[in-house]
């Protein structure tokens, strides 16, 4: 989505907002611009495409000490150089550039129209500078505030002024934004890694808040300028994790750490001694985990397949019913909250709109809502009931991957806590544990055969439509494989269970549509095997993914890719491994941009 970052201080303003803007490249964007302001004027420069695009346009020498930037992901409005942002207002005093959506801008925009303002663009944000021009007598955060009464729906603004040198005016709601203090400088960014190559010091802006930025200062105050005190948190990443190092992209980065980020979701969490897990974050005490009758998972997209996944594990193991639910949809289905249940919304970001607002619809009907997030600080985690943080260190790609498996490791150990208060005994929590433990060098082994699935991906990566079948635990691994596929190569892809396919999908089987089956050896095998000869017996391909030495297997597979024999609850992070690989190599072999795919965004922020 939409990034943003601001600048004020000693250094010329421009290469440093090209280079925040490079920074927040992966969340997706299609446009791209920058104001700087210098000596009362104001200069902007954008344009659509990639930053290439806009840094070639910028000015060697293009002065000034104080500016914005933005990435454009669109929403209102075609992609060309007038929509992005940032936008001034008519008189050219005013710039600002706007995360999220004004639900009321054509109200507004009509409102102006008839006052005699002539917009330009076709975007929502605009109605931001020509309100700010309209409501400005000197003061810009005063405008500010005043506007943000106006505007309806959400936003992450940052405002400057040609006659207010080295200022900058910051306003948060619903998207986020936070404060960079740096020496004698300040950053503002709608994420920490815009700011992380120039300081660790953040400041989170909050919904309804304004923060006013000058080199050496900054206050925040709510819309009624009641001042509020901020904590300064410490950024915990390194600049060297939001590099590439030796990799092609950052999504080769990610599948190949997962071995470490899945031991950091671990570390500190299993105790060996008791057969169970410790989860401090959770905030609740061993008699309410015990009152838990019920587990929801919410979630979008991929961490939607991981809440699945662990749907399974938790009923299996800790025999409390247990389901995944999609966000955007159960917001509006007027949930029913019962007592006794529990609900976990997982995200990677931590700022999914989708996520985030049927989190607080669960709290506004008293439900106990926890966390699953990596981003540590985002507003899931801030504003949830309490949870766990992931590790899994900064995910840049678009696609996530070793966010899934450190989802998965975290609520896997959640299940072990729950279980081992109930019916799990001693002897099987430390089963339960060894089978966790191997997770790691599992992984890791299936990595080092990352040659063999390259192989795979060049035979069938000119293949238009794949389904990927599995059953239980695995197929929301399926769904999880179809859709890595899918977003990254544009093949279609399908995920389904392998038991529907005679339900309708099998119509599509035909010579030149590969199946994708998930065989691991447990008590679903002799089922899928029999699926798979159905496919085969209409001339579908068909790669299996299948455990070392299944040799029945292999008699029906055109393909076979093997992953070591494990505990049949940890399969899903064998099998997801190679279904990763298999989308990375399909994109990179078909040419297609991996680390931003077109038409996506990391963090998803408009509903
Ligand atoms: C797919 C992908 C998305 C996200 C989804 C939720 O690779 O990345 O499907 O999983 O947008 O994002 P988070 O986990 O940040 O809430």
């Amino acid at each position: 989505m939409c990034g943003i970052i601001g600048y004020c201080g000693p250094k010329p303003a421009a290469p440093i907002l090209i280079e925040g803007l490079k920074r927040l490249e992966y969340r997706g964007y299609d446009s791209a611009g920058i104001c700087v302001g210098n000596n009362g004027e104001l200069n902007v420069v954008k344009r659509k495409g990639k930053l290439q695009v806009l840094d070639a346009a910028v000015p060697a020498d293009f002065p000034g000490w104080y500016g914005i930037g933005h990435t454009r992901w669109a929403t209102h409005g075609e992609v060309n150089d007038t929509n992005a942002h940032p936008h001034i207002d008519r008189s050219g005093r005013i710039a600002i550039v706007h995360n999220g959506i004004i639900e009321n801008y054509s109200a507004l925009r009509e409102k102006l129209e008839q006052d005699g303002h002539a917009f330009r663009t076709e975007t929502d944000s605009e109605v931001i500078a020509y309100l700010l021009s309209t409501l400005y007598e000197g003061d810009l955060e005063q405008a500010v505030k005043q506007t943000c009464r106006i505007l309806k729906g959400t936003y992450g603004i940052v405002a400057m002024h040609q006659e207010e040198p080295d200022l900058l005016i910051g306003a948060r709601n619903g998207s986020p934004l936070v404060l960079g203090i740096g020496d004698k400088e300040m950053l503002l960014g709608s994420d920490v890694t815009a700011l992380i190559a120039h300081t660790k010091q953040v400041v989170y802006i909050e919904d309804g808040e304004v923060v006013r930025v000058t080199p050496t200062s900054y206050r925040t105050t709510d819309l009624g300028d009641r001042q509020i005190d901020k904590r300064v948190d410490t950024i915990s990443w390194e600049l060297e994790e939001i590099e590439k190092d030796e990799f092609r992209h950052f999504m080769e980065k990610e599948i190949f750490e997962q071995p470490e980020s899945i031991k950091r979701a671990m570390q500190g969490r299993v105790d060996h001694e008791h057969a169970t897990a410790h989860l401090g974050g959770l905030n609740m005490s061993n008699r309410e985990l015990l009152e838990i009758e019920r587990v929801k998972l919410v979630a979008a997209g991929t961490s939607y397949h991981a809440g699945m996944v662990v749907s399974y594990l938790m009923e299996s193991l800790a025999r409390i019913p247990c389901n995944a639910e999609l966000a955007s949809e159960l917001r509006y289905r007027n949930p029913i909250v019962e007592r006794n249940t529990i609900y976990f919304v997982i995200s990677q970001s931590g700022e999914t709109a989708d996520t985030l607002y049927a989190m607080r619809e669960l709290q506004r009907k008293g439900a106990r809502v926890l966390g699953i997030c990596n981003v540590v600080g985002a507003t899931i985690p801030r504003e949830s009931d309490g949870g766990v943080y992931i590790h899994s260190g900064p995910e840049i790609a678009v696609a996530s991957t070793k966010a899934f498996t450190s989802q998965l490791t975290a609520l896997y150990l959640f299940t072990l806590l729950i279980a081992r208060m109930r019916d799990m005994s001693y002897e099987q929590g430390l089963n339960f544990i060894e089978a966790l433990d191997s997770i790691p060098a599992l992984t890791r082994s299936v990595l080092d055969r990352h040659a063999e699935v390259e192989a795979l991906a060049a035979k069938y990566c000119r293949a238009e439509d794949f389904l990927f079948l599995g059953r239980g635990i695995n197929y929301p691994v399926a769904l999880e494989g179809a859709l890595k596929l899918k977003e990254i190569s544009y093949i279609h892809a399908e995920g389904y269970s392998a038991a529907e396919i005679k339900h309708g999908p099998i119509a599509l089987i035909n010579e030149s549509t590969p199946s994708l089956f998930i065989v691991p050896d447990d008590g679903l095998r002799e089922k899928v095997i029999s699926n798979m000869k159905e496919v085969k017996a209409r001339k579908g391909p068909v790669i299996a993914l299948a455990v070392e030495g299944d040799r029945d297997v292999a008699a029906i597979a055109d393909d076979v890719f093997y992953v070591p024999k494990a505990g049949e609850l940890v399969y899903p992070f064998a099998m997801m491994i190679p279904l990763q690989l298999f989308a990375y190599y399909c994109a990179l072999q078909l040419g297609r941009d991996v680390d931003q795919p077109r038409n996506l965004a990391k963090s998803v922020t408009v509903e």
